[in-house]
């Protein structure tokens, strides 16, 4: 079955999912981020990559790392950057997507940044320039309802390899609100692509999808057994945005049997990595204590994100 990501050469066209991407490509997205990652500490923190391409953030949903690390990704690449404000736009008058879309491509947009609380907004984008004759402008999702989130999980790819270099003798664990998570998911895909031996998935009950067995991750009810001896922490925030109905007694009750606090940490190896895409609610799923203490990443996934986010706009913008 085509891919509705990759051009007719197998290149990347569009960035919608980690799922079903080829490793490959994967892995030309993690080494040219690498090649990224020093710009900040140059005097000159610009690369011409994309001089004279126009990018455009729409974001339908709010965000604060990925909108401005695509900002700033964009910037660094030398590429003129839009961004569209959702609130003071005509979509607040009826406007459908497609024809905000198709009135941004007639302003010679090259890439579309999109953020947008439906899942599958950014292929219904994709699809729509394709059969429009329009198949020249890239679209990279950036978050899309509880489906996926491409460069999440690729700059948390980035950020185990940089600290463990090897995926494959790793157990990863996921904890928390996996059902609403679009970063699991990417993460999920990404980790089984890479080759991790072990995927766990921690949660209660009503926070696990069905198919995790299925896409190989062992599940776990009680964090005490899951968090044992593992390299690799992912903490998810509580998705209350997207429950509906009563999934849990409350935020304090999760705490207690799912918050990650230092005696739990202290249960996973002694180099284990605390990582969480943000934005974190402390004393709900991770006791402060942990989020600032020294085995956390959070803060330089945000950094390498800048760097991913270049990468993929530049491998894009090159085809
Ligand atoms: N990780 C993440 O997507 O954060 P934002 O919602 O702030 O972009």
């Amino acid at each position: 079955m085509h891919n509705p990501q990759l051009n007719k050469d197998g290149d990347l066209q569009h960035l919608l999912t980690i799922e079903g991407l080829p490793k490959r490509i994967v892995m030309d997205i993690l080494d040219t981020a690498e090649s990224f990652v020093g710009i900040s500490d140059r005097e000159v923190k610009k690369v011409p990559l994309m001089r004279g391409k126009s990018v455009f953030n729409l974001f339908f949903e709010n965000s604060t790392r990925t909108r401005t690390t695509f900002e700033i990704a964009s910037k660094r690449l030398s590429a003129d950057v839009i961004n569209l404000n959702i609130q003071a736009s005509s979509a607040t008058k009826g406007e459908s997507l497609l024809d905000t879309i198709d009135n941004l491509a007639a302003m010679h947009a090259d890439m579309f940044v999109v953020r947008h609380a439906s899942s599958g907004a950014p292929h219904l984008i994709a699809r729509h320039l394709v059969e429009t004759g329009q198949s020249h402008v890239h679209v990279v999702n950036a978050g899309d309802g509880r489906h996926a989130h491409p460069t999440q999980g690729l700059l948390d790819m980035y950020t185990i390899r940089h600290y463990k270099k090897d995926f494959t003798n790793l157990t990863v664990a996921i904890v928390g609100d996996i059902l609403h998570s679009r970063v699991a998911r990417s993460d999920i895909h990404a980790l089984t692509t890479l080759g991790v031996p072990e995927i766990r998935a921690i949660a209660p009950r009503t926070l696990l999808p069905a198919g995790l067995d299925q896409m190989g991750v062992r599940v776990f009810t009680d964090i005490n057994e899951g968090l044992k001896g593992v390299d690799v922490i992912i903490m998810l925030r509580l998705q209350n945005e997207r429950m509906s109905g009563a999934l849990l007694p409350s935020a304090q009750e999760f705490f207690k049997s799912y918050g990650l606090t230092p005696e739990r940490l202290a249960l996973a190896k002694p180099d284990a990595i605390v990582m969480h895409p943000g934005p974190m609610n402390r004393g709900v799923e991770i006791d402060s204590a942990v989020a600032d203490g020294k085995q956390a990443v959070i803060l330089p996934q945000v950094t390498f994100g800048i760097a991913v986010r270049m990468a993929v706009m530049s491998i894009l913008a090159s085809k």
